[in-house]
């Protein structure tokens, strides 16, 4: 089986390739990937001599380029997309392109090259929030950033390919990802290096927003198994079952680094900052026998313990990028 990966080279995607090319030893990967800010071929090191693997740098914009990759594979996985909720207040041309323009050209060359599955990974955000009970894959698409619109855009024009063009498509949608690789803008590992670091957490609001954790091997397990026995126009919701504040978070990560509560900074809220979010993932549970990990607090210390033992990889991008992107941030504070 040949998969054209998209944005391999970001957290997920990178996860997602070390997972694939170990678990299956005839499957061969091509790995489109823009290198944006976010983008970072260090997260491949050690699969990037395997024979079974191939880097392409490019944009999922460049119709030319994505059908000629798409001619020679069976799958397409589309990670690629720009993901970070504060960026997209800042600024949402690049979402719309990406997230929607992207999407559509990836869709156009599955078409035209019948590619016999094609995933969209996309996320719980497409949803909304939810004060109580849980989003099913029947729920309404209720998305309150230009991120989460940017998503929801590109999974009705996948949705309206396979209803359409017949293309066989599948919609993930998963909620927060943790573990190795995450960019440090996201709460987790900005907060775990900033604790490192000895700098404040910046907290938003009152701090009892509600995430769903689900760590990133429990994500590509559940991927892995979509991608084998997934049924064309299904929509799967992969959830943690690990739903807490991110106050009580907060308060964990400085636990487990061994730092004290004094750290914590409640900062401005995040405009328009969904409240809560829920997904109700019987379905993929009883239709592909995916089981996400019980242990989160295991997980997330090991999590921490990750980003203390590799500061090497984490101190280049906050030295990098990421120093303009949090001065623009804060000026809002
Ligand atoms: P990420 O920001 O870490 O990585 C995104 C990758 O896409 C980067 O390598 C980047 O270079 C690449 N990319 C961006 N624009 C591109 C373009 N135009 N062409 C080619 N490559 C491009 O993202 P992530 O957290 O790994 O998320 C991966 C996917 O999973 C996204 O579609 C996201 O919406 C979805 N998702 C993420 C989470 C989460 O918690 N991180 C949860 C649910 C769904
Ligand atoms: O739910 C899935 C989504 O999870 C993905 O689709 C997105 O790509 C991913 O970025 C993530 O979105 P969130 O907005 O939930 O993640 P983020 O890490 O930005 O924030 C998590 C929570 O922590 C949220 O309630 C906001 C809060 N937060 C975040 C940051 C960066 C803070 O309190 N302080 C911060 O500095």
């Amino acid at each position: 089986m040949k998969v054209l990966v998209t944005g391999g080279a970001g957290f997920i995607g990178s996860n997602f390739i070390r997972y694939l090319l170990s678990r299956h030893r005839s499957y061969r990967i091509i790995n489109l990937d823009k290198l944006t800010y976010a983008g970072n071929l260090d997260n491949l090191k050690d699969v990037e001599k395997n024979p079974r693997y191939r880097f392409v740098r490019g944009d999922i914009c460049d119709a030319g380029l994505v059908d000629k990759l798409a001619k020679s594979v069976d799958v397409i996985m589309n990670f690629a997309a720009e993901t970070h909720v504060d960026r997209s207040i800042m600024e949402s041309g690049s979402f719309i392109k990406t997230d929607v323009m992207g999407t559509h050209a990836l869709l156009e060359a599955a078409k035209k090259h019948g590619i016999k599955k094609y995933i969209q990974v996309s996320t719980d955000e497409v949803y909304g929030s939810i004060r109580k009970g849980s989003f099913t894959e029947k729920s309404n698409l209720s998305p309150n950033s230009p991120y989460s619109s940017s998503k929801a855009g590109g999974d009705l024009l996948a949705r309206s390919y396979f209803v359409t063009h017949k293309v066989p498509v599948i919609i993930t949608r998963s909620s927060n990802n943790f573990g190795p690789y995450q960019y440090p803008e996201k709460v987790i590992p900005l907060f775990v290096t900033n604790a490192i670091e000895n700098k404040r957490l910046p907290l938003y609001g009152d701090g009892k927003n509600v995430r769903d954790w689900l760590y990133v091997g429990d994500n590509c397990r559940a991927l892995e198994l979509v991608l084998r026995k997934g049924k064309a126009g299904e929509i799967y919701n992969i959830g943690g079952g690990n739903e807490i504040t991110n106050l009580e978070l907060t308060k964990m990560i400085l636990e487990f680094a061994g730092k004290g509560p004094e750290l914590i900074k409640k900062v401005k809220d995040r405009p328009g900052h969904d409240r809560r979010y829920s997904l109700d993932f019987s379905k993929i549970r009883r239709e592909l026998g995916y089981r996400p990990s019980r242990d989160f607090k295991k997980l997330l210390c090991e999590t921490v313990g990750w980003y203390i033992r590799n500061e090497r990889w984490w101190r280049r991008l906050k030295d990098g990028d990421f120093r303009s992107y949090y001065r623009r941030q804060y000026k809002r504070n």
